[in-house]
């Protein structure tokens, strides 16, 4: 039987990122008609019983990388198994990346991008596009792509050298751009060419495991980028979103610029939050190369905690998982080199219920940071707040029903993705989605998916999302240099 186009979500707590109340949710062809007490709804319309259950915005990932081509191979999670696992831990939507190849059209590897995921994709999704090469071309295609393609996001590469990174001035171009435009500049904030460097020592030391891979970028590699991207931004007066946060070293440069007023957003991941780079000195090979990621998750166990103290107080805004699964045999192609492991971790499943077990559960953070962090803050910041990241009229009925008191263990053995271990095999999670709700379908329910291939749309996303644009244009108005008029210099000149 065809699923209800109508549905009401009866006596949960409605949890938004500003307050929570307990109320009746009435959604209707893909959008929230109602909020309110004891709601009076015609009758054929499917009703959950909420009790004692949560009602939240549907996750959003702002970081994922489904079927990407990299290091050789291809990340294993494609865009219905991605989004599929998504659902069942919670999450409504997806922001992947575009990544063209250094001298490859932007709006071509768009287009690539556009076609595979919208036959495939079980939720929402959007997209950020990667700048990884500079020319003409590529600034009058950024252009285009947020005036006619819904992109407003362009993350630029520190690292990844001789593939992806940019230099200097070409960040300082690009970022430039995405000011005129009204786009976020996102960086991969590693020293490429220090990386490159400590791998080769590495080697040369017969180090060549997973271990290798950390010891080569340790923190200050990460935090010096991450200090070089910031100081970038404000030279041209661009936001800065920083993807995939890791040390402890990097999130004080965030949460240092974010105080002394800068417009900088960090992103922590699942796998930064919820494990730690210690794995890397694992004495099985296959469970040390697990782990590999870059930046690197740190040997120093109290980084997780330290940045979910971060989080929870807002010095990092809000979080993703870099969803780039590659199972043990594509791993393997760096048996003998860890420069050779394809980088990338699971955590589009699990993302929801590792925050809330270490964030929520511990008591870091209350149910509405969690809103935030998961949802709001990312629809904010990329410009389609209140659409999504909000439980209200009108908004679209991407719903998650959470048991915060119910528990699960996480494993490969039941997860949804496609790669053949979780990096959080055997943690103990309070807090399960019981219901998803993709576009005011339920999608995922008591265990069983209900999806199809195709279900999910992609969100076009306006430029100058006011959340972010609002201080910079008012900067730009009242922070223009002025020359000092003085009258001119009529002494003597030396002659040359
Ligand atoms: O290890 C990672 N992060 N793989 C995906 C590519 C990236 O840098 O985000
Ligand atoms: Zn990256
Ligand atoms: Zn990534």
């Amino acid at each position: 039987m065809a699923e209800p186009d109508r549905i009401l979500i009866k006596g949960g707590r409605v949890v938004n990122e500003d307050c929570s109340v307990v109320a009746d949710v009435y959604i209707e062809d893909g959008k929230i008609i109602e909020v309110g007490q004891n709601l009076q709804i015609p009758s054929g319309v499917r009703v959950i019983d909420a009790t004692d259950k949560l009602v939240m915005p549907g996750g959003i990932d702002t970081h994922t990388h489904m079927e990407l081509a990299f290091m050789g191979t291809k990340s294993v999670d494609d865009f219905h198994i991605g989004t599929k696992a998504a659902v069942a831990g919670g999450t409504t939507m997806i922001l992947d990346f575009v990544i063209p190849q250094k001298g490859k059209s932007l709006l071509e590897t768009y287009d690539c991008w556009r076609k595979t995921a919208d036959a495939k994709v079980c939720c929402d999704y959007s997209l950020h596009v990667a700048v990884t090469w500079w020319s003409d071309k590529v600034k009058e295609e950024m252009q285009t792509l947020t005036k006619e393609k819904g992109v407003n996001s362009f993350k630029m590469f520190m690292a990844y050298k001789d593939v992806f990174m940019l230099q200097d001035s070409e960040l300082y171009a690009a970022f430039s751009q995405c000011k005129e435009i009204g786009a976020i500049a996102q960086v991969h904030a590693e020293n490429g060419d220090l990386i490159a460097e400590g791998a080769k020592k590495m080697l040369s030391m017969g180090i060549t495991g997973p271990e290798g891979h950390e010891m080569c970028r340790p923190e200050e590699v990460e935090a010096e980028a991450t200090q070089r991207a910031i100081t970038i931004a404000h030279a041209v007066n661009c936001p800065l979103y920083v993807v995939h946060v890791m040390s402890k070293s990097a999130a004080k440069v965030v949460s240092n610029a974010r105080r002394d007023g800068r417009v900088v957003f960090g992103e922590p991941i699942a796998a930064g939050l919820g494990t730690d780079g210690t794995h890397y000195w694992h004495n099985e090979w296959a469970h040390a190369a697990a782990f590999v990621m870059g930046p690197p998750l740190r040997p120093d166990p109290s980084t997780p905690g330290y940045l979910m103290d971060l989080l929870a107080n807002d010095d990092l805004s809000v979080t993703g998982t870099d969803n780039c699964t590659f199972s043990l045999c594509q791993k393997a192609l760096g048996k003998d080199n860890f420069t050779q492991i394809p980088n990338g971790v699971n955590g589009v499943e699990d993302r929801m219920s590792v925050i809330w077990e270490k964030g929520v559960h511990s008591g870091k953070m209350d149910e509405n940071r969690f809103v935030a962090v998961t949802s709001s803050n990312a629809a904010k910041i990329f410009n389609f707040y209140p659409q999504k990241g909000r439980i209200a009229r009108n908004s679209d009925a991407d719903v998650v029903i959470w048991d915060p008191k119910m528990t699960r263990k996480i494993s490969a053995k039941t997860h949804h993705q496609a790669v053949d271990y979780n990096i959080f095999e055997g943690m103990e999670c309070h807090g399960v989605p019981v219901v998803t709700i993709s576009r005011g379908k339920v999608v995922y329910e008591k265990g069983q998916l209900t999806v199809t291939p195709g279900h999910g749309k992609f969100i076009h996303r306006q430029p100058f999302s006011e959340f972010v644009y609002k201080r910079i244009r008012q900067r730009e108005e009242v922070g223009k240099p002025t020359a000092v008029i003085r009258k001119p210099y009529e002494g003597k000149v030396i002659s040359l």
